[in-house]
């Protein structure tokens, strides 16, 4: 069995749909009841509390580790999560962490390399996945992108960042967690080459066939909006950090990893954006 942590964000939702396809049997630890993740088992709890770690790690051969996203609380969760499961037993560990978590002025990058500290140190069997920014960010603006030709974007239009295919990171995870030879590995997941804003927008606009524009939001104006949406101050002001950093240093992968670890090329944004039309036409 194979417990999934964090499992009904869509990080967690992609791995259990790679593992499921495998054959394998999941359990996905959340934080209420929520259908349709296509688990086997369902573990309700909070990662905040040791005590919920120790019920989900029950007959678990191998863990897969997600951190909510911005979380003040990751590395204490992650010091429960590996305590766990060395008490039960736990064979593998992976470590769902993210493309260059040195940058310490990025609080959620830097407690992000502290868990992967605990974890080299911990004698657990362990794989840490590294994975650059998420092509699927794309979709919180889908809708603008598609009828108004807008790509907002909360930092410079000339930050450059490697994207990558949530659909390839999950097809890694699998292999880190039914396969043997990903003991001691960490993988910086990119799918792309370092892109800047002006031109993902540009890919947008030749794959749509229509005119995309970066839309530069202040820093100022996308706090209100969040604040005003229900964000906490800590995942704003985390956030704001993060814009900052792409503004000054992008986050820039290579995707030499990621095609050596598939046998393939990973997804392009192209491909990416014709898939996302495609399901979206059919549906
Ligand atoms: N987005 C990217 O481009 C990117 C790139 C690289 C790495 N990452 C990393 O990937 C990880 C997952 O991101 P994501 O966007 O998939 O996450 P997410 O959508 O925010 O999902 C996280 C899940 O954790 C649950 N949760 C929150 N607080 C909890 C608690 N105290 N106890 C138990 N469960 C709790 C949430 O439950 P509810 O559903 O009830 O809210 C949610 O289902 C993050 O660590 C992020 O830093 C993201």
């Amino acid at each position: 069995m194979i417990l999934i942590t964090g499992a009904a964000g869509k990080t967690g939702r992609a791995i259990i749909r790679a593992l499921v396809a495998r054959g394998e049997t999941v359990k996905a630890l959340v934080r209420r009841s929520v259908d349709g993740l296509g688990a086997h088992e369902l573990v309700i709890g909070d990662m905040r509390f040791h005590e919920t770690f120790e019920r989900a790690m029950t007959r678990v051969q191998s863990v897969y580790f997600i951190c909510p996203n911005m979380s003040r609380d990751e590395v204490q969760m992650g010091r429960f999560a590996l305590k766990a499961a060395r008490a039960a037993g736990v064979e593998h560990f992976v470590y769902h962490s993210v493309l260059h978590p040195q940058a310490e002025a990025m609080p959620h990058h830097w407690k992000k390399l502290r868990v992967e500290e605990q974890l080299l140190e911990s004698g657990l069997s362990f794989t840490i996945l590294q994975p650059a920014a998420y092509m699927q960010n794309l979709l919180t603006h889908w809708s603008r992108i598609l009828n108004e030709g807008v790509y907002p974007v909360p930092y410079g239009a000339e930050a450059r960042l490697s994207l990558v295919d949530l659909e390839d990171v999950a097809q890694v995870a699998a292999m880190a967690l039914t396969q043997s030879d990903h003991a001691g590995a960490t993988y910086e997941l990119a799918g792309t080459e370092p892109l800047s804003q002006t031109a993902i927008a540009s890919i947008l606009g030749r794959e749509l066939g229509r005119g995309v524009q970066v839309d530069e939001i202040s820093p100022e104006k996308w706090s209100r909006e969040a604040r005003h949406q229900g964000l906490g101050d800590y995942q704003v002001e985390t956030l704001v950090n993060m814009f900052r950093y792409y503004d000054l240093f992008g986050l820039e992968g290579n995707p030499n990893v990621l095609s050596w670890l598939l046998g393939r090329l990973p997804t392009s944004l192209t491909e990416f954006i014709l898939r996302v039309e495609r399901d979206r036409l059919r549906n």
